[in-house]
């Protein structure tokens, strides 16, 4: 009875330690499925974007995919890991600016926004990139 106790306190206590995980805009944001249709919508908007095309010409845009899907899952409280280099490495050399980084956010709003993705919930994920902008700019 006593072990019983034991078990039923310990058990309080790492819930209490760890709570669950808020994966609320995950979930807003369509899970797996849907951020990997934002992630390629955006990547669609952006083949057509003649500001920033040309940064994209020649890279592994299938490996690109993959990471931004994980990515975006792990910053909206998703279940994943990201596997991908530091933003400061992948974006070295890259010479981005300021315009560049806003037209990259304009084409993902584009993006949530034909996948049906509600302002709130935009502006929650966009709020949530926003401190890598420093990471990405002027490398
Ligand atoms: C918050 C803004 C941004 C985020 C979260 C982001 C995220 C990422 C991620 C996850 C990768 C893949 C890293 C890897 O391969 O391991 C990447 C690579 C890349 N990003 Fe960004 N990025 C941002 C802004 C931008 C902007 C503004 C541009 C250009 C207009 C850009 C262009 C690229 C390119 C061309 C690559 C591929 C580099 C290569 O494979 O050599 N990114 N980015």
């Amino acid at each position: 009875m006593r072990s019983l106790l034991l078990v039923v306190v310990l058990t309080l206590t790492a819930c209490a330690q760890q709570p669950a995980k808020d994966d609320s805009l995950y979930r807003d944001l369509g899970e797996q499925a849907g951020i990997t249709r934002i992630v390629e919508g955006m990547l669609l908007n952006i083949a057509g974007d003649a500001r920033i095309v040309r940064h994209f010409e020649n890279i592994d845009i299938e490996r690109l995919r993959d990471k931004l899907v994980e990515q975006i899952c792990v910053e909206a409280g998703g279940p994943c890991t990201y596997t991908g280099d530091s933003m400061e490495e992948s974006h070295k050399g890259q010479n981005l600016t300021p315009s560049d980084f806003n037209a990259l956010v304009e084409n993902l709003q584009d993006a949530m926004t034909t996948q049906g993705v509600a302002i709130p919930a935009q502006n929650r994920l966009l709020a949530r990139l926003a401190p890598m902008r420093a990471q990405v700019i002027d490398r």
